[in-house]
């Protein structure tokens, strides 16, 4: 990888994955917008100049069916979603620079403008194809609108998406079996005439580019082999009247003022490209430009030149473009999109970071079934939005799945910010303020070893950034406060205050240093907590506004008497919320029993909001859960086989991917005795850069064997089709036998 470390000269833009205009927000979608919320503001603490963008993905299929469903206009519909979004996202700190949404005039111009340029270069062409149609109701049926069966899998798909099975993005006239979602109807299939844009020509320049790209490994990987399969072109234009008229001689953004207008009901078989709008996947991203368009209208080309971040022309080398998505949605951003990006002279992105799904005690969200930690419903709680971004940013890699579970989020908080962070500001600071008003006067500045600590987490949290792991910025800050605690507890300045003045005065002086570090580096991860913190220690300004070197520069000085940052939460809370939520659960699968089934289950997925709520959701929302699983194995075995198996703890030493193999990954595993090479079917469903370090069991006496031409000795133990490892709860040293 070529690009030169965080922090550049070049003006970065960190964008969101926009969510549809669709429903409401719930904890799943927030770790996408936390996640890249975190890493915009780690990225100015760093002195990276940066813009943090996003907006409502307002057109499309997903949009228009669920108007159509509450009997509303698309434009009406989406409007009202996205200003709720608008409000929602700052109540958790999501603090975009802009949030527009993709059917306003800027977007909708330069829209038309790029596609407009895409043609003229001769990026796109006509094409005959085979397009869903309800003949009763006399209408033909894009994507959402459509669902059948997967060709390539065989599982049930959505017209534009194979969302419960293999994941892939589908083409119209793809999906076999196909049914209108909103009658119920059998389609069938009619010829139109649709513009496709010849993402095949960029196969060898987007292989390029997946060498140069940054970010979560799901994101480099997974497209190389879509490449290798052989890309195909996308269809960009839709039957539809909501979304944005392909730019022939039309006008702009259209708004279908009639929801039964959503989708076009002329059955001629050339649809000339007036009647077209453009694919929602063309017009989303488009949104990333036009959103930093807005920022600059607003605050001036001087503070953030727009043309630099984006262009890559004879006049521009282009900016620092982080994006931060879903994983369902990888293919969009680094095939489809980077191809229209290089087509259309603007720069390529920098990083793409895809996060993993959130499931709730194990299981999908399901918006159907009431099945979610809403995000209004969080903070009507009572809990504080900052709890919430620390527990979705730390607890596991980016690009893991995280479950929510109301009782891990209770053990962390009580255990890493009240236990930890908390309680090293508020003891430290305490004592400073009661013995010397604030920081102590007349010390030279922090001890050596309190520097050094500083400095190590400085530079852990700028490689944190440089490897696109919020995970790790929250471990380097955690980390520096489990120094701190340890340090106040070792050095025991209350001995000191009356024995060794000098010394003691010291020791609460580092900790003050340590305090403000804290203050500065922990800052993207609980914003709202660090500004309460840097007033509590007296600094000027806002700790928004300082970049890291603020965390070595000398204590302000006199302080107030602190109060605590962060409550325990009491494990009757955890059981109130779970009662609440699986009564809510219950009363909304009753529901569905009585109507005969739940919506979804004959319809589209069409309250997906976004990135979070996909594959794992899906698979609850198809069915019950517990009706997927295998049955108990009813034959029982003695205990003398089962002591036959040499179950032991190892500890995954390095783990890399197996070229030319698609879910293979090679690992070193110290088994205490001797270091083992296991292969194990992970490569896509782990960050294996993040593995290393992490306890797992190791079945050690199973037969060797070879997988790939690479000796497998040994099986790591897993659940799921996920592959979640399993590993322990305690601290069992490798070599130690399982029983
Ligand atoms: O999958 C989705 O939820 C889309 N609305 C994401 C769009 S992201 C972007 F590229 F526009
Ligand atoms: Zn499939």
């Amino acid at each position: 990888m070529s690009h030169e470390d965080f922090p550049t000269d070049d003006p970065a833009v960190v964008t969101c994955g926009l969510p549809y205009a669709n429903g409401d927000l719930h904890v799943g979608h927030l770790r996408t917008y936390v996640g890249g919320d975190v890493y915009a503001r780690a990225l100015e603490r760093l002195g990276q100049q940066t813009a943090f963008v996003s907006g409502s993905d307002m057109h499309g299929t997903p949009v228009a069916v669920n108007a159509e469903r509450e009997g509303v206009s698309p434009e009406d519909f989406a409007l009202e979603w996205h200003e709720r979004y608008a409000e929602t996202f700052p109540k958790f700190n999501v603090d975009f620079d802009n949030y527009g949404h993709t059917h306003d005039a800027t977007n909708t111009e330069l829209t038309r403008e790029l596609v407009r340029e895409l043609d003229e270069r001769g990026h796109v062409y006509e094409k005959e194809i085979m397009v869903a149609y309800d003949p009763v109701d006399d209408q033909y049926l894009p994507d959402r609108y459509v669902e059948g069966t997967c060709p390539y899998c065989g599982a049930h798909a959505r017209g534009d998406e194979c969302d419960e099975g293999c994941q892939r993005h589908l083409e119209p006239g793809e999906i076999e079996d196909p049914v209108s979602t909103i009658s119920g109807n059998p389609a069938e299939y009619r010829e139109r005439t649709h513009k496709f844009f010849a993402v095949s020509e960029f196969a060898d320049y987007l292989s390029e580019f997946l060498d140069r790209l940054e970010g979560t490994s799901n994101a480099r990987n997974q497209p190389r082999e879509w490449i290798e399969q052989g890309l195909q072109d996308w269809c960009i234009t839709r039957d539809m009247d909501w979304g944005i008229d392909y730019p022939s001689d039309g006008d702009g953004a259209n708004g279908a003022d009639d929801a039964d207008e959503a989708t076009g009901s002329n059955a001629g078989a050339d649809a000339d490209a007036d009647d077209l709008v453009l694919y929602v996947w063309v017009d989303a991203p488009i949104e990333y430009i036009s959103s930093t368009k807005q920022y600059v209208d607003r605050v001036g080309a001087d503070a953030f030149d727009w043309e630099a971040a984006w262009l890559n022309d004879a006049d521009h080398d282009g900016g620092q473009i982080v994006h931060v998505i879903g994983r369902d949605i990888i293919q969009h951003h680094t095939i489809f999109w980077p191809a229209m990006l290089h087509a259309t002279d603007h720069v390529e992105p920098r990083a793409v970071m895809a996060s993993g799904f959130v499931t709730l005690g194990g299981k999908g969200f399901s918006t159907s079934r009431d099945r979610a930690v809403w995000a209004d419903e969080y903070l009507e709680e009572g809990f504080h939005p900052d709890l919430l971004r620390y527990y979705l940013a730390t607890n596991g890699g980016f690009q893991q799945d995280v479950d929510f579970s109301w009782e891990r989020f209770r053990e962390r908080v009580n255990a890493e910010l009240v236990g930890t962070v908390g309680n090293f500001l508020y003891r430290s600071l305490l004592f400073a303020h009661r013995n010397y008003d604030g920081a102590p006067a007349d010390v030279e500045g922090a001890s050596e070893e309190v520097a050094a600590a500083i400095d190590e987490a400085v530079a852990d949290v700028t490689a944190a950034v440089n490897d696109y792991s919020i995970r790790d910025l929250g471990d380097a800050v955690t980390a520096l406060a489990g120094f701190g605690n340890e340090y106040i507890q070792r050095n025991e300045p209350w001995a000191l205050v009356d024995d060794d003045p000098d010394a003691a005065a010291q020791v609460i002086y580092d900790c003050v240093q340590l305090a403000k570090a804290i203050a500065v580096l922990f800052e993207p991860i609980a914003p709202e907590k660090c500004e309460r913190i840097w007033a509590q220690l007296g600094e000027d300004g806002s700790v928004h506004d300082v970049t890291v070197e603020a965390a070595t520069e000398p204590p302000a000085g006199a302080f107030d008497e602190p109060d605590e940052l962060f409550e325990k939460i009491p494990e009757e809370r955890v059981e109130e919320l779970n009662e609440k939520l699986e009564s809510r659960v219950a009363e909304a699968t009753d529901e569905d029993a009585d109507d005969g089934g739940d919506a979804d289950e004959t319809g589209a997925d069409a309250d997906d909001a976004s990135a979070a709520e996909t594959a794992a959701d899906a698979a609850v929302e198809g069915e019950d859960a517990a009706s997927d699983l295998e049955p108990l194995v009813e034959e029982r075995i003695g205990f003398e086989e089962f002591e036959d198996l040499d179950l032991r703890v190892g500890r995954i030493v390095s783990a890399e991917g197996i070229e030319g193999a698609d879910k293979l990954a090679r690992l070193e595993v110290d088994l205490g005795v001797e270091t083992r090479q296991i292969v194990a079917g992970i490569k896509q469903l782990h960050d294996l850069e993040s593995l290393p370090g992490t306890r797992v069991i190791v079945l050690a006496n199973l037969e060797r064997a070879e997988l790939f031409g690479v000796e497998s000795n040994g099986m790591v133990l897993a659940a799921g089709e996920e592959a979640d490892l399993l590993t322990t709860h305690g601290d069992a040293e490798p070599g130690t036998q399982v029983k």
